[in-house]
């Protein structure tokens, strides 16, 4: 096992010197060069996170894919130099998977071309007192047990990178939540498990997994990545922007501003009404943005998409329909603890309208949703289940699949919340079988006031409309009106056409990326970040679920969550501090606010280290901390 390793510029931002307790940064190379030296061939070495210590062989591979090139960026170093701004690709595609770029990231090629790691007999041994800052007070790291490293054949794990696995983790976080005896219990014999790598094997069966095939996209290249976001260039009291509000919302690409731009410049008309030039560009380029989220999505046809506002529009769409028109006195409807306003506000107002009943599925203490009290819940008159595919507040995964399956087995219909996941993580809503599912095309790097519900063709041609007006009929008379098909039926008046385009512009440009590189790179830095926010004195962190995606939702001793996030704005870093839209689940871990920091692709080790700097700083109740 590597652990990352901080260099003296990672150190120095902490506070100008080694932390108390920790050796210097001649001692700390001795060890990690000892400690590095010692492990078995065929491990990553100390290059594989950084430069930090003596250096140890690396094993051949080719340029592009040399260990030292992948994951996220662990050297703890300065803050990320800016970017020349002059170049800005639209695609930047070409730009990754090029020997010798010293940027790679996370490639999938990686995976395919390690030599076949066979774990060793016993596993190398932690440095008795280990020098990492990240440890000074995580003990559970040390007696967490090691076991045999979860690495099959072609899998990619954290240590693959150089990173600290999901058992050390997972031990890490059962330890800080007080579960002592779930710390103590090996994971190790389970490989490492990813979310978006899983393939629904038992361990023992593990290699009949079908081999990943060579990825279609280049490598991950976060530096590459980050030149296509202007914004990022952005300075805030000084500093460069870091931005950690990517759950509130994310930043956009330069493909997508430049498609705005270029919609207004050439195509703008509206859409579907007129037969000349520009209004057929503008219809195009509409429903060709409708084509591109439904094949993001992995719906059947274009017919299931309607054009909304965003994630919350879509709940109230569906809560005003189908559930207008499904619901009714007595009907139970079930949601999560875990959900957005978004997902109980519309649901409470259609069962008070109707009569009906709001039950709440119950997490336990990581914070993930109980399947069990989920199937006690369910009833004949439980009409529909919602819930988050992903927890704005906590990080949570929730194994939305497994509860629509549920939920149909009961006679309910399933609507799944993608606001915070489709960002994330490689979604199709055919695979997860919900009736619905709603995302805002603003967290997945599009523009506002654009997003969509996708709703299962049957489902939706059985549903009235909810707002009446122009383009949604087929014919209006004074006696009657015909209403048109799914989707136009739900599309009442002009819609959104420039930012439909935009949100299109943006399922291009992640798709380029591939979803796959984005989670995995994701994952790693959220380990990363989760590891050195741990090494804070009185930080606590609200969420320990097993899986969770982006996001940090923690407090801090002393300190009001507002007071915390005025401190990170002071040094560039956004993060949204407060309720999150979601009081019911802070409220069940005893809290009315938190600071949240949460991740995207373009993000990287060295903010995240600016990050936990400044939080050491003020656990510290000392002065400002420059970086
Ligand atoms: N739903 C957004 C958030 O979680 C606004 O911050």
């Amino acid at each position: 096992m590597t652990i990352p390793t901080p260099t003296s510029e990672g150190l120095a931002a902490l506070g100008g010197s080694a932390p108390a307790g920790v050796p210097d940064e001649s001692v700390l190379a001795r060890l990690a060069g000892e400690f590095f030296a010692a492990l078995p061939n065929g491990l990553p070495g100390p290059n594989s996170v950084g430069s930090f210590g003596a250096a140890a062989p690396q094993p051949e591979v080719p340029p592009e894919i040399r260990l030292g090139d992948v994951g996220p960026q662990l050297t703890a170093a300065a803050p990320v130099a800016p970017v020349a701004a002059e170049s800005v690709p639209l695609d930047h595609a070409g730009a990754a998977g090029k020997a010798g770029n010293p940027a790679l990231g996370v490639p999938e090629a990686y995976a395919a071309a390690l030599p076949t790691f066979s774990p060793p007999a016993s596993p190398p041994p932690l440095a008795p007192s280990t020098p990492y800052y990240f440890l000074g007070e995580a003990s559970a790291v040390q007696s967490a047990p090691q076991g045999a490293l979860p690495v099959a054949e072609n899998r990619v794990v954290p240590q693959s990178f150089g990173l600290p696995g999901e058992a050390e983790l997972h031990a890490i976080l059962a330890e800080i939540a007080g579960d002592r005896r779930a710390a103590a219990a090996p994971t190790a014999t389970a490989p490492g498990h990813f979310y978006f790598l899983d393939t629904g094997l038992e361990p023992s069966r593990q290699a009949e997994a079908p081999k990943p095939q060579p990825s279609a996209h280049p490598a991950f290249d976060v530096q590459a990545v980050r030149r296509d976001f202007p914004i990022l260039q952005e300075r805030v009291n000084g500093k460069q922007l870091i931005w950690f509000d990517n759950a509130a919302t994310t930043h956009k690409p330069q493909a997508v501003i430049d498609r705005l731009a270029y919609f207004y410049q050439h195509e703008n008309s509206n859409i579907h009404r007129a037969a000349h030039e520009l209004a057929a560009r503008a219809t195009d380029a509409y429903e060709g943005a409708r084509s591109k989220v439904a094949r993001f999505l992995g719906a059947a046809s274009t017919e299931e998409i309607i054009f909304v506002r965003g994630a919350t529009e879509g709940i109230n769409l569906i809560a005003k329909t189908w559930g207008w028109k499904n619901v009714g006195e007595g009907d139970e409807i079930i949601v999560s603890h875990l959900e957005h306003h978004a997902n109980i506000v519309p649901w409470q107002q259609l069962a008070a309208a109707k009569g009906a009943k709001l039950k709440v599925i119950p997490v336990d203490d990581t914070g993930q949703v109980l399947l069990d009290e989920f199937r006690k819940l369910l009833t004949s008159r439980t009409k529909i289940v919602s819930v988050t595919q992903v927890s704005n507040a906590l990080g949570t995964v929730v194994p939305v699949k497994e509860i629509v399956a549920i939920a149909h087995q009961a006679g309910a219909v399933a609507v799944v919340d993608g606001a915070q996941s489709v960002s994330h993580m490689r979604v199709n809503v055919q695979d997860i079988g919900a009736d619905f599912f709603v995302f805002s095309g603003h967290k997945v790097f599009g523009p506002t006031g654009i997003g969509a519900v996708y709703g299962k063709r049957s489902v939706l041609e059985d549903m009235p409309p909810w707002q009446g007006g122009g383009n949604m009929i087929a014919d209006v008379t004074f006696e009657k009106t015909i209403y048109h098909a799914p989707p136009t039926r739900f599309e009442a008046g002009t819609g959104n056409i420039a930012d439909a385009v935009g949100l299109g512009a943006a399922i291009d440009y992640v798709e380029r990326i591939g979803m796959d590189n984005i989670a995995r790179y994701e994952h790693d830095l959220l380990v990363y970040a989760t590891r050195g926010v741990l090494t804070v004195p009185g930080l606590k962190l609200i969420g320990t679920a097993r899986d969770k995606a982006s996001v940090l939702s923690l407090v801090l001793d002393g300190y009001r969550p507002e007071e915390v996030g005025r401190a990170l704005n002071e040094e560039g870093i956004a993060v949204r501090s407060g309720h999150h839209c979601a009081q019911p689940i802070l409220r069940r871990f005893g809290q009315e606010a938190t600071v949240r920091p949460s991740l995207a692709f373009y993000n990287t080790c060295e903010e995240v280290d600016a990050l936990v700097a400044v939080l050491h700083r003020l656990a510290r109740g000392k002065g400002r901390i420059g970086r």
